[in-house]
């Protein structure tokens, strides 16, 4: 779609925004404000100043909640109080080695947030378009070069993965129990999962991810630490996936029976590459070798192998992506390159990205 398209949807229309303050979050904060939407954001505080929501500025571009998504009575009040058109809810906890010494919280934030969002949907009379982020690695991981499809197993060996997992039996439980689709006329709700590939771009200051970890070393001058540099992921643009997300969310709204569904979001076959390979193109993008590169061992299991097969999301919802690992690696380190020499310049680059994505 292009920006003069989207706007028809989204400008004026009151959108529900959980996770806010995130890295993804913040993208599409940025991208909502320039549709013209009235976003409201719903999540905790941004951890670091550098964070991407202190960054634009986010404060000034919505009316931002800071709140926990575990608390029920706080979500339906936000909610109910907002009336929303479209609800994304991408507030979660999103880190597969944080989940391994926090399993409860992660089970709560994820699954039970997921709920939560649900449960207070129940109460809102008039339509609604509701598009709940999920992950790639809701699918069980046979370790096998075949790319998941919607309809495949869900499993998740580690508990981050798990909780996806559940949040996945979650949206699928409350869609069948309470916005059944047979039903739609009367609760007019659309609900339909995202299940988006490892994303990279601009903005991310996460610990224990690969793009945050070399942009932190090179910023500083110190070596970079990789841990599973033979390791195959969907990598995609944070463009990508957001855009995905409203596409998602346009379609959802004019046909909700069909979009009530699963959706993948990733990179084309050829796209699926190695840990290693995009830390080569990200350097090559950053200009200057001057951090030496460290193979560290995994220390917590991770999947070695993972692809997504996005034929679904591309002939019925008619996206696609539309950059290459190597243009997706370059425009991410042309991003970190400028904050570290002005954080401010930041904001115009992020503009001139949406604008060329979307003409
Ligand atoms: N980044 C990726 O590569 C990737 C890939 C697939 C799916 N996802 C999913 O996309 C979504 C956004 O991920 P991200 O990379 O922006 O993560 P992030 O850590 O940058 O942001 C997470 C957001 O969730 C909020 N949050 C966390 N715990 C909360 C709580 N208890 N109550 C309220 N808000 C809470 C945070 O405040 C933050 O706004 C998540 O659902 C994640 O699982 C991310």
């Amino acid at each position: 779609m292009t920006i003069a398209e989207l706007k028809k949807v989204y400008k004026g229309k009151k959108i529900f925004l959980t996770g806010h303050t995130g890295f993804k979050g913040s993208w599409m904060l940025y991208l909502l404000h320039h549709l013209g939407a009235d976003v409201k954001g719903y999540a905790l505080a941004p951890q670091r100043k550098q964070d991407l929501f202190n960054v634009i500025q986010g404060n000034s571009l919505c009316t931002s909640v800071i709140a926990d998504i575990r608390s029920y009575k706080k979500v339906e009040k936000e909610i109910i109080d907002f009336q929303p058109d479209f609800i994304f809810h991408l507030a979660a906890q999103p880190l597969v080695r944080y989940s391994y010494e926090n399993p409860l919280e992660t089970i709560e934030v994820n699954a039970l947030g997921t709920a939560n969002v649900l449960e207070a949907v129940k109460k809102i009379k008039k339509q609604c378009s509701v598009i709940l982020i999920t992950t790639d690695k809701v699918y069980e991981n046979k370790e096998w070069i075949y790319p998941y499809r919607e309809n495949d197993r869900l499993g998740g060996h580690d508990p981050y993965s798990m909780s996806k997992a559940c949040a996945e039996l979650v949206i699928s439980s409350f869609r069948n129990s309470y916005f059944n689709l047979a039903d739609i006329k009367n609760h007019k709700k659309g609900i339909a999962s995202a299940r988006a590939g490892n994303v990279i771009g601009g903005g991310d200051w996460s610990t224990d991810r690969l793009i945050p970890d070399i942009a932190k070393a090179l910023c500083a001058g110190k070596p970079i630490h990789i841990r599973n540099p033979y390791a195959m992921r969907p990598w995609q643009h944070v463009i990508e996936c957001i855009g995905g997300y409203l596409e998602l969310g346009a379609a959802l709204k004019n046909d909700p029976v069909k979009f009530s569904a699963a959706w993948n979001f990733g990179p084309t076959a050829l796209d699926n590459i190695t840990v290693e390979m995009v830390l080569e193109e990200f350097i090559k993008a950053w200009g200057k070798n001057t951090s030496a590169v460290k193979k560290d061992k995994p220390t917590v299991h991770e999947a070695q192998f993972l692809s997504l097969d996005i034929n679904k999301t591309m002939y019925e919802l008619k996206w696609a992506p539309k950059y290459n690992w190597k243009e997706a690696a370059k425009l991410t380190a042309e991003w970190y390159k400028a904050y570290d020499k002005k954080p401010a310049s930041v904001a115009p680059i992020m503009t001139e990205t949406i604008q060329s994505y979307f003409k």
